[in-house]
């Protein structure tokens, strides 16, 4: 039996042929002397299907005695799947009652201690009673019949001309199925048959198959088939689109090598020469025009020379054409001249962005140290901050200020070094690096290059890119960069390198060390308000050919977009969902409906439809061992109940809901510290042995760490003891030590941010983030009561109630 699965493997797909017999309509002869009672053989990890033929390697003892004893006197046996495939001799209470009936057409002796089989699945069966178990199973069964809706159900037509569509489509598309099976397919007439045949075929799990097979109901059937089916023809397509957007991206330089060996070919055919002596000269004309530097230009020469002599049809040929056309199309000397006037940069950083006033004059200051030591090696930028918030756009501006050219690379996903580095030049279609492709692009070699996404560089056996970045941002040896498909030294100094990351603890060590970071940490509501209405509308309303007065909008209808159609740090979904009703609004307007379009909010759920977030908000009422806590996460800040119970036990404690080991240890000190504490805050030591507890903090699906909820977990601990409850508006952030100081978090205006989101009205903060407080936006500061504390104890005394 394990071989079966083997040969299916080998044939590529489970394909079992079709029979032509009709168990439908006419009754065939096997059904006149139905025995009482058959020997039952037992199936490992396959179910099989009426109406299919099927290829058996028996190996276990008893299911070849079982067909020794068969075969001279009869042909019929049931076969069931047995539960665990891992068991050698199933008895009745191993296998499952409903199996199938089948009618052995032929058994051929292997040499080895194998018979194969081939057996006609003809029926459905279901064993009534076992009566022999020794050597092998027998049993009495009673025949399934299959049950139809009626002919004349219009639905159950159009079901079943739905599923054959879709199965013929399924098996058209899959490579794995072979031609027979669409044959197969074609002949059957039965819509039992239909659904028994995509059972076998489709890949399903061993119970899936098997319940289909205790489904008698064809329409039933029918159903899950179509259904699966559906699932599988998505999944193909969209194994497709992955397979051409691959092709798209490596299409471009490997066709334009292909085409150009074509058009010699068609040259040559027409007894037009192949032209390659008035190419080879062109190549010359343009290699001297680029100016390149003499080490190049040696290189370059030896090439040109190299042509001469290699026949052009040979696939080498193009293959140093390509060389040298990329060496003549590289700005080896062409620089764009700098913008030198800082007050311009500034007011093009305006011009484009709303707020972010400590991010532009960081990167003025940044363009001032340039300015004045254009040599110097100046540490790489990296915006760091949450998707949306302007990273890339900010580097587009930078570059427009100076008036070089922009080029974006993203390195996110790079787990090739030959993306960074390029590939040998030894075949047709290789390429250089991205860095020499965008200055190729660019056309200077003195441009800005925005290294998106640094936080998410991969490495694996291909090389590790994040070695060859740092490479390529070390002036040190940045002014001699070889890509391999180069080989021959480009010279990078001049180029601004800007990155971005998400998240900052996932920057390659080394490349942190060369970094400073300027954080972007997200809007406030207020600030999204603004960049909506001065920033993203405009645009919006621009590339929707629409005028202000053709579509005014609210700020209610802002502000309900805002709150509860986007729930991100930056404003990328905000703009899309702006974009959305602009189109709405130019659609109407376009088609004469309407001349004019004011968006409120009622528009917006028109258009939107229900709102999609309701904020996360706050605990509902104040209790016993819950607390407000305070996170950050690449989302941005927001509340996090922490939960803790305690039940009849002896001590034990229990920590669930994706928790890093930084946060288990938190929780672990503010345990050992309550415990230490118990009398002054009034609880029986003695509780500390009755009790089990368990602390939760949920939204599990999201990982947390850090040690920034100890205080949180602390008050949840010692409220649960003492049983006063915690007030429901207040919440707090702050690691704690055993001496019960309050120490210092990071990401303060994030967390006072989703706090506020959340209707908290008082935060609990660490004394020593006082000074970050001037971060949080006025606006915000307004409404938050922000507390600094320096013990636990202040701590307490705030949160917990007087009963
Ligand atoms: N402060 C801002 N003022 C105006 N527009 C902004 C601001 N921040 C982001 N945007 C806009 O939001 C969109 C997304 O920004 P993007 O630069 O792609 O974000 P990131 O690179 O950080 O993911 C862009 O259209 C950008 O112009
Ligand atoms: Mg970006």
């Amino acid at each position: 039996m394990e071989d079966f699965e083997q040969m299916l493997s080998e044939s590529q797909g489970e394909i079992i042929e079709i029979s032509s017999s009709k168990p439908d309509s006419e009754l065939p002869e096997w059904r006149n002397d139905m025995p009482e009672i058959i020997p039952v053989m037992p199936l490992r990890g396959v179910v099989l299907f009426p109406g299919t033929v099927a290829p058996l390697t028996i190996e276990r003892p008893h299911s070849q005695l079982l067909l020794e004893e068969l075969l001279p006197t009869g042909r019929l046996m049931g076969l069931v799947t047995q539960m665990d495939a891992d068991l050698d001799v199933p008895g009745p209470d191993d296998v499952y009652k409903v199996g199938v009936l089948g009618n052995v057409l032929r058994m051929i002796r292997q040499d080895t201690d194998e018979t194969m089989v081939l057996i006609q699945i003809v029926e459905r069966i279901r064993l009534t009673e076992f009566v022999e178990t020794e050597p092998y199973l027998k049993a009495k069964f009673n025949i399934l019949e299959n049950k139809f809706p009626a002919d004349s159900n219009k639905k159950w037509i159009a079901a079943l001309r739905n599923l054959k569509e879709s199965a013929q489509q399924f098996i058209g598309t899959n490579p794995n199925i072979p031609d027979e099976a669409q044959q197969a397919l074609n002949a059957i007439d039965s819509p039992a048959i239909l659904t028994d045949f995509l059972a076998t075929n489709l890949s399903l799990e061993l119970k899936e198959k098997q319940d289909l097979l205790e489904e008698t109901k064809v329409a039933t059937r029918a159903d899950v088939v179509q259904h699966i089916l559906n699932n599988q023809l998505h999944i193909q397509e969209l194994q497709q689109k992955l397979r051409d957007d691959v092709e798209d991206e490596f299409s471009d330089a490997q066709r334009r090598a292909y085409l150009r060996e074509q058009l010699r070919a068609i040259q040559r055919e027409l007894g037009e020469g192949d032209g390659s002596d008035e190419q080879a000269e062109d190549l010359q004309d343009r290699l001297e025009a680029a100016n390149l530097p003499d080490e190049v230009w040696e290189n370059a020469e030896r090439e040109l020379k190299r042509l001469d002599v290699i026949p052009p049809q040979s696939p080498e040929h193009s293959v140093i054409v390509s060389y040298l056309e990329t060496l003549a199309e590289l700005p080896w000397q062409t620089l764009s001249d700098d913008n030198q006037n800082l007050k311009r940069a500034r007011e093009i950083l305006d011009r484009d962005h709303y707020g972010l006033d400590k991010v532009k004059k960081r990167l003025v200051e940044y363009l001032a140290v340039r300015k004045l030591n254009p040599e110097g090696r100046g540490p790489i930028l990296c915006l760091l901050g949450p998707p949306g918030v302007g990273k890339t756009s900010l580097g587009k501006s930078i570059a427009e200020s100076l008036g070089r050219e922009f080029a974006r690379i993203s390195v996110g996903g790079v787990r090739d070094e030959a993306e960074i580095r390029g590939h040998r030049r030894t075949y047709i279609g290789s390429m250089p690096g991205r860095l020499i492709q965008e200055i190729r692009r660019v056309k200077t070699r003195n441009p800005l290059i925005m290294l998106d996404e640094v936080d998410k560089i991969g490495s694996d056996f291909r090389g590790d890119p994040a070695s060859a970045l740092l490479e390529v941002l070390d002036p040190q040896q940045n002014h001699a960069f070889v890509d391999r498909y180069l080989d021959v030294p480009f010279d990078l100094s001049q180029v601004i390198f800007i990155s971005t990351a998400n998240y900052i603890g996932n920057i390659p060590a080394p490349l942190y060390d060369r970094m400073e970071v300027i954080d972007i940490p997200g809007y406030t509501d207020e600030e999204k308000l603004k960049i909506s209405q001065k920033y993203l509308v405009k645009r919006q309303r621009k590339e929707n050919g629409l005028t202000t007065t053709q579509c005014p909008w609210t700020v209610g209808a802002f502000r309900k977009v805002i709150t509860e159609y986007t729930r991100e740090a930056g404003v990328r979904g905000l703009e899309r969902e702006i974009g959305s009703l602009c189109r709405a609004v130019a659609a109407q307007v376009a088609m004469g409906k309407k001349k004019k379009i004011q968006v409120t909010p009622e528009f917006v759920e028109e258009t939107l439809g229900p709102p999609i977030f309701a904020r996360e908000t706050k605990m509902r009422i104040s209790r016993e061992g819950v607390v407000n806590g305070l996170a950050y996460t690449p989302f941005g800040g927001e509340v996090l109940n922490i939960e803790a119970l305690r039940y009849r036990g002896n001590g034990h404690i229990k920590l669930t809901g994706q928790i890093g080991e930084v946060m288990s240890e938190s929780m672990s000190a503010a345990w050992s510290l309550m415990k230490s504490r118990a009398e002054d805050l009034g609880i029986d030591y003695e509780d500390f042995e009755k009790y089990d507890v368990h602390i939760h903090v949920p939204a599990g699906a999201v990982p947390k760490d850090g040690p920034s909820a100890g205080v949180a977990m602390y008050t949840a601990l010692v409220s649960l003891f003492s049983g006063k409850r915690v007030s429901k508006d207040v919440a707090m952030t702050g690691e704690i030590n055993l001496r019960g100081d309050v120490l210092a978090i990071g990401g303060l205006k994030e967390k006072a941010l989703g706090a506020l989101q959340a209707g908290i009205k008082t935060i609990l903060i660490p004394k020593d983030n006082v000074r970050d407080i001037p971060d949080i936006p006025e606006s915000a500061r307004k409404k938050l009561k922000i507390l600094p504390m320096t013990f636990v104890e202040e701590v307490l005394d705030t949160a917990l109630l007087k009963r």
